[in-house]
């Protein structure tokens, strides 16, 4: 298994910079990317639907020696984007990266979790079903990364940044 997080070649270099050893994160659709941030960070909660993918993907942290992840299968389609909801704390990222039909509703579960100044990370966010997370995300601070596709044309992974209300005084 090649070891990398396939998202814009310049969204890869921010997002590398970006992430700590501390920082904990979570992210829908497991794969290479589960491999690549889980040796950049503290701790990783990755969700997949696919059982036969879930099994390569944890036969691969074994592989790599990969030990701070929750790897969880969730094959119901109406509890999969909550399988994160368990977790009683904020995230530093979330990375929407997996059943593409759910990652409305994987934001919208999770946007929430994202610290103050934490990023949430969509990976093929030109794509017309992903609109109404630009909408719910309005008030964040948004980068858009191009990349070219080997077909043609272009697709982008975008980055947001979650606004910290506190340092205008509010709270
Ligand atoms: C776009 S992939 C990305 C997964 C991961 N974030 C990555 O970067 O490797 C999204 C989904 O494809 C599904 N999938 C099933 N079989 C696969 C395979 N052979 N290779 C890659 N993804 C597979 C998985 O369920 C996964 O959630």
């Amino acid at each position: 298994m090649l070891i990398n997080i396939k998202i814009a070649s310049d969204a890869k270099k921010w997002l590398e910079e970006w992430l700590e050893p501390s920082y904990c994160g979570c992210e829908f659709g497991s794969g290479f990317s589960t491999i690549w941030l889980a040796q950049r960070v503290k701790q990783l909660v990755s969700v997949d639907h696919d059982k036969a993918w879930y099994g390569i993907v944890n036969d691969a942290m074994e592989q790599f020696d990969i030990k701070n992840v929750d790897l969880i299968c969730e094959p119901s389609l109406i509890l999969y984007h909550k399988a994160v909801d368990k977790y009683n704390k904020t995230f530093d990222f979330v990375f929407i990266d997996g059943y593409k039909s759910k990652r409305v509703e994987c934001v919208n579960e999770t946007y929430k979790k994202v610290r103050p100044n934490g990023i949430l990370i969509l990976d093929d966010s030109h794509k017309p079903y992903h609109s109404s997370i630009f909408k719910l995300l309005n008030d964040w601070e948004r980068m858009d990364f191009k990349s070219p596709c080997k077909t043609g044309g272009y697709r982008y992974t975008s980055i947001w940044i979650k606004k910290d209300n506190t340092e205008n005084g509010n709270t």
